[in-house]
């Protein structure tokens, strides 16, 4: 099955986790490569939901793919299980905080002390919860993962390690340490990683044509999986 036969879920931008009512937890990721992700994949596929956490209204505004709007790591996690399907291909754009605050206070905490610690628990990890939803239920046998990997140094030996132990079908890396690819900017230099060893590295270029050629890629995995459960 390729993707026009597909759902395809993507997830961008970043996950905020609160401390008060005022103050919260984020990252720099401003959810461009999972817009031009979702853009490419409603040219192509049979459905196509974009869950979004916080973003710029304009980068939602007049879309024609359904879109879900979450805050924290956990609601995400929820989201995309409230959508996924066996058929579904799950496009992992989006930044989820790693951790959240162990407690949220109700009200604003103020500035009495002249240290404040902050304890900070574990999120759950989303690609992982997905890949072990689809290695105990056969049904979900067909699910297509793909990840990013967001890194400033180290970039293959990372983005291989990602793949192998959130058991993905392909990982895309980028150095978000450049000026051109990256958090807030409109271009990208990603390389991508196929579960088969397969390597291609991609020039810099719009996020826009980074997602076509990233979908491309899905297109080439999707057609392995589909010839190996056949088989
Ligand atoms: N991811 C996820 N759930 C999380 C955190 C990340 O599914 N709680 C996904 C991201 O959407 C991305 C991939 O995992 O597709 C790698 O994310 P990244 O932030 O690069 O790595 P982490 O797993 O968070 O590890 P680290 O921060 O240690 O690099």
């Amino acid at each position: 099955m390729l993707l026009r036969d597909r759902k395809v879920i993507v997830t961008g931008g970043p996950t905020v986790e609160s401390i008060d009512p005022v103050r919260f937890i984020s990252n720099r990721s401003t959810g461009k490569m999972g817009k031009a992700l979702a853009d490419e994949a409603a040219v192509r596929a049979r459905e196509t939901v974009f869950i979004h956490g916080p973003v710029h209204e304009s980068l939602i505004d007049g879309v024609e793919y359904r879109t879900i709007a979450i805050e924290s790591t956990e609601e995400l996690l929820e989201a995309v299980k409230g959508e996924l399907a066996p058929d579904a291909v799950l496009v992992m754009a989006a930044a989820p905080a790693d951790y959240r605050p162990a407690k949220k206070s109700p009200v604003k905490i103020k500035k009495k002390k002249e240290e404040l610690v902050l304890r900070l628990v574990k999120n759950p990890d989303i690609l992982r919860t997905v890949a072990s939803i689809r290695s105990v239920n056969p049904a979900y046998g067909g699910v297509f993962l793909a990840g990013f990997a967001a890194e400033t140094n180290n970039l293959e030996e990372y983005a291989l390690a990602k793949l192998r132990e959130k058991d993905l079908d392909m990982i895309c890396v980028n150095d978000v340490g450049r000026s051109d690819a990256g958090f807030g900017v409109n271009t990208n230099i990603v390389t991508v990683f196929m579960r088969g060893g397969e390597r291609m590295e991609l020039p810099l270029m719009s996020k826009r044509d980074t997602a076509s050629r990233i979908l491309d890629c899905v297109e080439e995995g999707l057609t392995k999986k589909t010839t190996q459960l056949l088989t």
